[in-house]
């Protein structure tokens, strides 16, 4: 009995003390299981006189269920104790600010390039894109390029074979929907693009640049509509108070040639280092298209006539964001691409 006793007192000092489940499920097999004290004092009852087996039954079986239970209520209470220090550990502090997830961002000509169909589909036109590799054809033959002109020269042009050739220009666009759209259909189109050239990389030249063509087509299309659909661009783009204004020029594929200027954005025509002093930016080259072109194309030059344009990208980039080497744009250093996020 005495030795019972100091089991029991033993036993339930322990399981006080435990701290944690796997160290409570110890003492249990410790105490409780097939080889524990608890079932040796089983055992020591055959040895016992027969009078006393049963007062002694009773109390290891008492002994047997009361730690069982001293057992069972540790468990539930350090269950909660651990439940609550994972919580307290695993605790998320959901007021704390997310990770944000790195967005690329719109490269900058292509940001130019959207501003100005935007800009073009509002005023009717629709987006029209052509292929990078064209026939020497619509790139020089059906734009009044004669086969001598030295813009088709090997040195100038990057040939795939004797035919065919990355487009030097968009205007390799204009002549393919000039033909498409003969000869007796409007046109109003806008025609973005990749253009290539045999060219030495330096702070003003790319061998790969983009630009946008513009041609319309009608029966009573003007220089004047030109000149207007410019200035509406130039105001849009570069503000309200620009100015435009065309200087004589040549391209082989427009009769009469323009180049147009536009007032400078940074000094509004004083003359500044960005104007070279002249107070005006040269933006486009332009003209109405030549009869010998629209011919070559399949329309009637005495019925239809119109105009066309071609818009540098990259320089219309560079003079709205003041940019001063064309070699940023393909660089890709994300430092410079991601100054663009504020425009989009
Ligand atoms: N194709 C010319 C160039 O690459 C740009 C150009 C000038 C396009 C006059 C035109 C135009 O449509 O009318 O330099």
């Amino acid at each position: 009995m005495n030795k019972l006793e100091q089991l029991r007192q033993e036993a339930v000092e322990k399981i006080t003390e435990v701290k944690n489940l796997n160290g409570l499920n110890d003492l249990r097999v410790l105490y409780l299981g097939k080889k524990g004290p608890v079932q040796e004092l089983m055992k020591a009852m055959k040895d016992l006189p027969k009078e006393e087996k049963p007062a002694f039954g009773q109390k290891v079986n008492e002994l047997k269920k009361e730690l069982s239970q001293f057992i069972e209520e540790r468990k539930e209470a350090l269950a909660k104790l651990e439940m609550e220090a994972k919580i307290e550990k695993e605790k998320i502090d959901i007021t704390l600010p997310g990770r944000v997830p790195e967005l690329g961002t719109m490269h900058p000509l292509n940001l130019v390039r959207q501003e100005l169909e935007d800009l073009f589909i509002g005023l009717g036109y629709q987006v029209i894109e052509g292929d990078d590799i064209v026939d020497d054809l619509y790139c020089f033959e059906r734009a009044n390029i004669p086969k001598d002109h030295p813009a088709r020269d090997m040195q100038d042009s990057l040939y795939i074979n004797p035919e065919r050739l990355l487009r030097t220009h968009t205007t390799a666009i204009q002549m393919v929907v000039l033909e498409q759209s003969a000869p007796d259909k409007a046109i109003k189109v806008v025609c973005p693009g990749k253009v290539y050239r045999r060219d030495d990389d330096d702070a003003t030249h790319s061998h790969q640049f983009m630009q946008m063509e513009g041609l319309v087509i009608g029966e009573h299309v003007t220089l004047a509509d030109l000149k207007g659909t410019l200035e509406f661009a130039a105001k849009k783009l570069f503000g309200d108070e620009r100015k435009v204004r065309f200087r004589p020029s040549f391209f082989p594929f427009t009769e009469p040639s323009v180049e147009v200027d536009v007032s400078c954005h940074i000094c509004g025509g004083k003359g500044c280092p960005t104007c070279k002093g002249t107070g005006w930016i040269e933006v486009l080259g332009a003209g109405e298209v030549h009869p010998n072109v629209l011919k070559m194309a399949g329309y009637d030059p005495e019925k239809w006539n119109g105009f066309a344009f071609g818009i540098g990208i990259e320089r219309m980039a560079m003079l709205k964001y003041g940019i001063d080497d064309i070699r940023h744009f393909y660089t890709n250093d994300k430092r410079f691409t991601s100054t663009f996020k504020r425009f989009e």
